[in-house]
Formats: structure tokens, sequence, C-alpha cells
């Protein structure tokens, strides 16, 4: 009986939690319950916009891509539906877009030019734009011209391509980006269905995340249409344009790729349609109809964005031997996780991501067997706990706080592991049939929409808690979801073949077994993270060179091991290393490669000056994003 009485009092507590998440800010509110009324966790700190009284359904773009003055210049139609009959202004979110001109339409599609004021600028979340709407308007249109500098928008050279022969232009929407390049409600808990027509020089191929014909590609008629018939949020929309070649996988799989690229890119990520059949036989159809790559010039800032039906990807996962595809998993896996059910506000980004890489294990788990899956999440939980040591502990928590900053300040491991960790605890607690029944429940359940971290919570209790009292005895909900750190009873996991890497550093370090004959014959990847992160920090020079003499690190083209080499070298002044490390920074632009390593060089003297001296080279190929963050490194910004 004791447990019954336990669990009674666990139930106390659980609906305080719950009713404490949902609760409004103003207090009278709670009272009200007009659809205007937006309750605390549901309002989106990072949009202007308005969808509780005015709300966008569907956007249709006509866009000219203009690579000469590096600008897209046109119009979006937004059809709008009046939530509350007073509002008198749709409020969208802009980002120094130059606003040329805003017409409404009523029913009989007769457009006349409205008024229109574009608020002050604010540095995270741009301007608002105020539109006056008659009150029968049920669409609006606003022409308009993006700046060269738009934040969610890159526009490369020749050189900075693969085939070096044409432009490149691609877009990055998430977080907030979308509103640098579309003047739109840009907030992930409004949903929209959009189509558009982009016209482009005649050589380059355009590419959307939304139907399209892969035969297009082939056509080159510098007109292209795209439809995307399910509603997504704006951090969803896509778009990139260059001299693109498509290669099909399977029937609803393919990549589109540099030509110097493409072939290489299918045959990486041939096993892209066993991942979608396995995510299928766990939590149901994918709904996006065709599931397609596109391999972005080295500079995109991020390993991989789930741009529905078109994942865009890094090229550094192309390592030749499949060893990096878990990317691929993970993004797929947001087709279910971030896509179907969505983050209502960057707070609840948790939602999107550790799903996500809960999901992406099991994919791994599924297609390339428990091991590897095992060696990918230790990997992933070490990152974690080194992230975490320097993270103030506001930023430890899942359901973060992010009033007043930038939301890519929620950009941290936090989100991705922790968020994965929780849901581990759960599957264990309830063991897995149940807790995969409970994720198939959700993602149907709340499909196509945008959803809070209370939303969640309170599924939670009702699918799985209530029924198995045991779970919610074992899993602190509350302690994960507000608090610092790790629960004491977070999962551990240990992997077997680790045991055996670390066995293999600690015999090199004691000088028990020289490098060369190490056991390392069969070694992926993973075994080569996990033995250069088992190294201690400090090495000798003569010691870095044993190991590069063995096994060509300096050399290797694996993106993952070479920048962990890399920050080794840097670590202990190991200068062979040197020519590589600047050619990698001056090539590649993913974020999660470049802050490390220039992190660590600014930490001496003369790394300082060294990394200046690479970044006034390597600074203009980066993407804003990730220029940014390497200007606060590097200049103190
Ligand atoms: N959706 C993210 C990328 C993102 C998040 C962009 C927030 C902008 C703001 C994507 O799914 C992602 O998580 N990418 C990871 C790779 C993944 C394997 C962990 C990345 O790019 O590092
Ligand atoms: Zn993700």
């Amino acid at each position: 009986m004791q447990v019954a009485a336990d669990s009674r009092w666990w139930r106390f507590a659980f609906a305080a939690f719950v009713l404490m998440l949902n609760s409004s800010c103003g207090g009278p509110e709670l009272m009200e319950s007009t659809s205007a009324t937006v309750s605390a966790e549901r309002r989106d700190l990072h949009s202007y916009s308005n969808p509780d009284e005015i709300r966008v359904r569907h956007a249709a773009l006509d866009l000219d891509v203009r690579f000469a003055e590096k600008k897209l210049e046109g119009s979006v139609l937004l059809d709008i539906e009046r939530i509350s009959t007073d509002a008198e202004q749709l409020v969208l979110d802009t980002r120094a877009l130059t606003i040329e001109g805003v017409e409404t339409s009523r029913v009989d599609g007769v457009f006349d030019e409205t008024s229109f004021e574009l608020g002050e600028s604010d540095p995270v979340l741009g301007a608002p734009l105020r539109i006056s709407v008659p009150p029968e308007t049920t669409r609006v249109r606003v022409h308009y011209a993006t700046d060269p500098g738009a934040s969610g928008l890159q526009w490369l050279d020749p050189p900075q391509t693969a085939g070096k022969k044409q432009p490149f232009l691609y877009s990055q929407s998430q977080a907030i980006h979308a509103r640098s390049w579309i003047p739109l409600q840009d907030t992930p808990g409004v949903r929209v269905t959009y189509t558009a027509t982009v016209r482009t020089p005649k050589d380059l191929v355009a590419v959307m995340s939304a139907q399209m014909d892969p035969k297009t590609a082939q056509a080159r008629t510098g007109v292209y249409e795209f439809e995307m018939p399910q509603a997504i949020p704006a951090y969803l929309i896509a778009l990139a344009v260059g001299d693109l070649q498509f290669q099909a996988m399977s029937e609803r799989t393919g990549v589109y790729a540099e030509p110097p690229v493409v072939a290489e890119a299918a045959r990486e990520f041939e096993d892209t349609e066993k991942m979608m059949q396995a995510v299928e036989k766990l939590y149901g159809p994918y709904r996006w109809g065709r599931y397609d790559l596109l391999v972005l010039p080295p500079s995109f800032p991020f390993g991989g964005m789930e741009n529905p039906r078109l994942t865009f990807a890094t090229p550094t996962i192309l390592a030749g031997d499949k060893s990096l595809v878990s990317l691929v998993a993970h993004e797929l896996a947001h087709s279910w996780s971030g896509n179907l059910v969505t983050n209502a506000t960057w707070r609840d980004f948790w939602l999107n991501e550790g799903f996500t890489v809960y999901l992406e294990n099991r994919i791994q788990e599924e297609v390339f067997g428990p091991e590897r899956s095992l060696m990918e999440t230790v990997l992933e939980v070490q990152s974690l706990s080194q992230e975490m040591a320097d993270l103030d502990p506001k930023d430890q928590i899942l359901h973060v706080d992010l009033a007043g900053r930038d939301p890519d300040a929620g950009f941290t491991q936090v989100p991705y592991v922790k968020g994965m960790l929780f849901l581990t605890a759960l599957e264990q607690a309830a063991g897995r049939p149940a807790f995969d029944s409970f994720l198939r429940g959700y993602f149907d359940h709340f499909a196509f929409q945008s959803i809070t971290t209370a939303d969640f919570v309170a599924y939670l209790d009702e699918h799985l808690l209530q029924a198995n009292p045991g779970v919610a005895g074992q899993v602190p909900v509350e302690e994960w979801i507000n608090e610092p750190e790790l629960p004491e009873s977070s999962p551990v996991f240990v992997s077997q073949t680790f045991g055996q890497v670390d066995e293999s550093a600690r015999q090199w370090l004691s000088g028990e077994i020289p490098a060369g004959q190490l056991p390392t014959k069969g070694w992926t990847t993973q075994h080569w993270l996990h033995f250069l992160r088992a190294l201690p920090e400090e090495l000798s020079v003569q010691q870095m060179r044993s190991l590069d003499q063995a096994f060509g690190l300096t050399g290797t083209g694996n993106s993952e091991i070479v920048s962990q080499w890399l920050l080794m070298a840097v670590r202990n002044g190991y200068e062979p290393a040197y020519p590589r490390l600047e050619q990698f920074l001056t090539s590649v632009g993913r974020r999660k490669f470049l802050r490390p390593l220039y992190s660590e060089l600014v930490k001496t003297e003369q790394g300082r000056q060294r990394a200046e001296a690479i970044y006034a080279k390597a600074r203009s190929l980066y993407h804003p994003i990730a220029a940014d963050s390497i200007d606060e490194i590097v200049m103190g910004e």
C-alpha cells in the first residue's frame, strides 16, 4: 500500500506542475478563454506577429533570384484568417527587408494598396511590419526585396562551390531567419502551406522544401514551381539555387548536389531508404511524399537542416565509408519529431531535438546494429558532459528561458542530449514496447500541430504515467524539465568496444605498446574519436608525432577525426598540423568545427595571432551565422 500512497502524493505534485506550466502571465486572463488569449507558455517571445488576432494560412511566393545584386526580389501573397473580429492590423516579422508596397484584396480578388508601417529594428528580432487590413480582407500581398547581407541567405561566389563555375544560393531559416527573406509570421506556432515560383539564371536549378518534379532539375528552364501542401512552420521554408544534379537512390529518395559531388553522395547515403523503413515501422508512415537530400557547399554552417522533403546537409559528412550518416538518420527523424510535431516556441526546442536524437539512435540501432548505436550515444553523452561543465545552470534546463536572447543561445547539447536521455529514461522505466506505442500515439495525436512543453507533459501524464505509476516513481519528470544538471537516475551507457579502445589508449600512453602496433585494424570513425578523446589534454610533441606517423591523422579526410586531431594539435603546439589547420579553417564553414578550434587557438598569444591571420582570410567564406559566433571568439565582440 506504500506504493499507492506514494503515487497519490506524486499525482498531486504532478498536477500542480502541469498547472504551473500552463499558467498565463496576467491573472485575469486565466478566467477568459477567448481565442485571443494566449497562455504565457505558448507566447513566442521571438516574434512580433499577432496570429491570435489574424492568422496566415497560406503563402504564395513569387521571387526573382538576382545573383549580381545578391538579392531576392518579388512578392508574397498571404491568405489570412481573421481570428479576432476587431483586429485592424496584420503584424509580420521582417529583418532588413525593403518593403516596396502592400496590397489587400477581398474575395472578389481585386487588390488595393493599403497603408503599412515598418517599425524600429531590434538587433535580435528584426522589425515588425504593421499592415492595415480593412474588414473583409482575405489576402495580403507584400512586394519586397532582400538585403545582400540577409541573415537567412548565403550567396556564394563560384570559387566557394565544388564546381567552381557557378554561383550558389541557399537559405537557412531556423530559428528566426525566415523573416530575412520572407515577410511572414515567423513563429513555429504558426503553420502555413506554400507555393512558389522562382526565377533563376537559365543554367541554374532551384530546389525548395516542397513538392517538385526531379525531372525539372534536368530541364533548366530558369523558372521553377513548387508546392508544399502540408502546413509547416516558417522556419522550414527553404530554397537553394545552384548548378545542381539529381541522382535517385530509391523510388522515393534521392540526392541533389553539384556535379562533382552527386555520385559520391548517392553512394554515401544509399541506406536512406532502409532508415525510412526503420522509422516507419516504429512510429508510423512517412507523411511527406519524397525524402531527398541536398548536399551544400562546405560553408553550410550546420551539419544538417531538416527542411521537409529536402534535408540540407554539409558535405563534411561524406567520409567515404558511411560512418557519419547518423546525421541523415537525425534529419530524417525530424520528419516525425519537429516537422510533424513542432515546438510551439523556441523554449520548447528540446521537443524537436531531444526526440530527434532519441529517434536517431533508434534508427542507427535498427540499420547498423546496437553496438554502433551505443558507441554514438556514448560520444553524444560525453559531448554533453563536456559542454555542461562550462554552462550557466539556467542553460542546463530543458525548458530554457530565452527571454531577451537570441534563440540561437539555446543551441547547446542540452536540448539534444539531455532531451534524449530523458526519453531514454522513460523508455527504460516503461519498457520498450509500451514506450514505442506511446511515441507512435504521440506523433499521431499531435500530427501537423505545434505544441509546448506543457502539452507534452499533459499527454505524457495521460497516456503513459497514469497507466504506469511505476514509471512516474522512477523518472523525475519535473526535475528533468526544469532543473539544471542531470537527475541522479539519468541512464548510463557503457560500450564494451570503447572499453577495449580505452585499454589501447592506456597501453600506448604507458609505453607498453607503440602506436603502430595497437589493434586498430577495423576501427571506425567512432573508435578513433573515442581513442583521441580518451587521451590526456596534454601530450608532448613527440607523442603527437608518433600518433601522426602511425595513423596519418593530419592527412585524414574524415572531418570529425581531423577536427578532433587539430584541436589536440593546437593545444599541444604540434606544428606539422598547422598547414592542415589553416586549410581546414579556410575551406569548411560548419560552426560545430569552427568554434572549438578558434576558441582553443585564442587561448595563447601566438595562437591568437594565428587565429586572426586565418580568420582574415576565412571570414568572407563563412555563413553570417557562423561568422557572428567566430567574431565573438576572435574579436571579443
Ligand atoms: N534543426 C537542426 C539545426 C538547427 C537548429 C539550425 C537550430 C538552426 C537552429 C538540425 O536538425 C540539427 O540538429 N543539426 C545538427 C546535426 C545533428 C546530427 C545533431 C547539426 O547541424 O550539428
Ligand atoms: Zn536536429
